[in-house]
């Protein structure tokens, strides 16, 4: 069973991504890895600390030659910062001076600050904004970077766009074709794959900057060449839509998430809502005159592209500061200003990449199995041969 853990606080001296489970003899793809750091880390409206990081990927573990062993692949991702926090985040005990220094008792409204000091009996809201910080999510990038490729060995690829940034969307019946998204450079600002509607999104950006707010946004990952018959309609942890649904939710500030048209097929008819039946008899396969399903049916992937989208709110770190209570005090202050981002749209859509990555290729294994590459192959070889000749019994 592929699974996988990661470790590490914000300004901690590293990020660790612990991925068990995968087959022996999978090449890796280093410069790949750490190009997906990178674009985790772009994107316009990113505050000063992804100045500071250059996410590059080192492997500690489950790896030989540039081959997977089969063992668990432990990656670690240094923190260039850890110098300027080297005593505020000390694993050793500091004096009460050094530890008050940067202390955090002004909880952010919309931040775990709060909720997550009371639960785990903390005055200091750093023991728990150091954990709950989406620069976790640079560990979950590269277990993520790890499946893809994995699953491009099978010629499965993912890749997202960002699909709206404040009131600048793309249009509803927008249907984004892989060229589009091929084309999204690594230097793109917001990742939006209709170039006119980027400089809109930029303009709601800086707006948000000038009035010291935050703003929040949608993207889409989209998975193709996904074979039918990953996930499971059996019970109702074993559905793939479920999966992928806790999975991009997981990620920090996505508050709703959408696999296909979800949210339209809900206020239209059957007749406008499904995807209609044909056969290529030439590729031996059946497909759909469209994908509302967003390539999943019953919790089944049914050989269409995969389409997750994942809805953002603004970023709970604003310049101007809500009203909040001090912890400690219980006096009405306002929320306290950690160095912050504006906007994380654009990298959110790389996380959630990453986050699909991995379910896909949790199901994938489960699916066809294999203790090495070679084997995994010639299961997956045999079940594509069972669906070109379905039915054979
Ligand atoms: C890539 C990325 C970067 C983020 N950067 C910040 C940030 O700089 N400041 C902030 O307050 N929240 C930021 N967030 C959002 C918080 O991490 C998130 O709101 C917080 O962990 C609470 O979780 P929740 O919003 O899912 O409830 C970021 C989210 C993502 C995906």
């Amino acid at each position: 069973m592929l699974s996988y853990r990661t470790a590490g606080e914000s300004h901690g001296q590293a990020l660790i991504a612990l991925v068990e489970g995968l087959p022996s003899n999978l090449a890796v793809d280093f410069d790949f890895i750490n190009n997906e750091l990178k674009r985790r880390q772009g994107g316009y409206g990113r505050g000063g600390r992804m100045k500071i990081e250059r996410d590059q990927v080192q492997f500690l573990s489950g790896v030989r030659h540039g081959v997977t062993l089969g063992s668990p692949v432990a990656m670690m991702i240094e923190n260039r910062d850890w110098p300027n926090w080297e005593e505020t985040m000390s694993v050793r005990q500091v004096s009460q001076e050094a530890a008050e220094k940067r202390r955090v008792t002004r909880p952010r409204p919309g931040h775990t600050d709060l909720a997550g000091s009371l639960k785990y009996n903390q005055v200091d809201a750093r023991n728990i904004l150091e954990r709950s910080s989406a620069r976790e999510t640079a560990a979950r990038v590269a277990a993520g970077a790890l499946c893809k490729v994995f699953l491009r060995e099978f010629g499965i690829e993912v890749l997202s766009h960002t699909t709206a940034i404040g009131n600048a969307r793309v249009p509803v019946d927008f249907k984004v074709t892989w060229e589009q998204l091929e084309a999204i450079r690594n230097d793109d600002v917001v990742r939006c794959a209709l170039p006119d509607l980027s400089a809109e999104m930029v303009r709601e950006i800086e707006k948000a900057q000038k009035d010291g707010d935050t703003i929040g946004g949608t993207f889409e990952v989209i998975a193709r060449a996904v074979p039918t018959g990953l996930g499971s309609h059996s019970a109702w942890d074993t559905r793939l839509d479920g999966r992928l649904a806790q999975a991009v939710m997981s990620i920090n500030a996505v508050k709703a998430v959408e696999i296909g048209d979800g949210v339209q097929v809900a206020y239209s008819r059957g007749s406008g809502a499904h995807d209609e039946i044909g056969y290529d008899a030439a590729a031996q396969r059946f497909y759909r005159y469209s994908n509302r399903a967003g390539g999943l049916e019953g919790g089944i992937t049914n050989g269409e592209d995969v389409r997750v989208v994942g809805y953002l709110k603004p970023i709970p770190t604003l310049k101007k500061a809500l009203r909040s209570v001090d912890m400690i005090s219980k006096e009405p202050f306002l929320a306290q200003h950690e160095r912050s981002d504006t906007c994380t749209v654009p990298a959110a859509g790389i996380i959630g990449e990453a986050m699909v990555a991995l379910v896909l290729a949790r199901a994938f294994l489960e699916k066809f199995g294999g203790d090495s590459m070679e084997e995994t192959s010639r299961n997956f070889s045999a079940y594509l041969e069972q669906l070109r000749k379905y039915p054979e019994l």
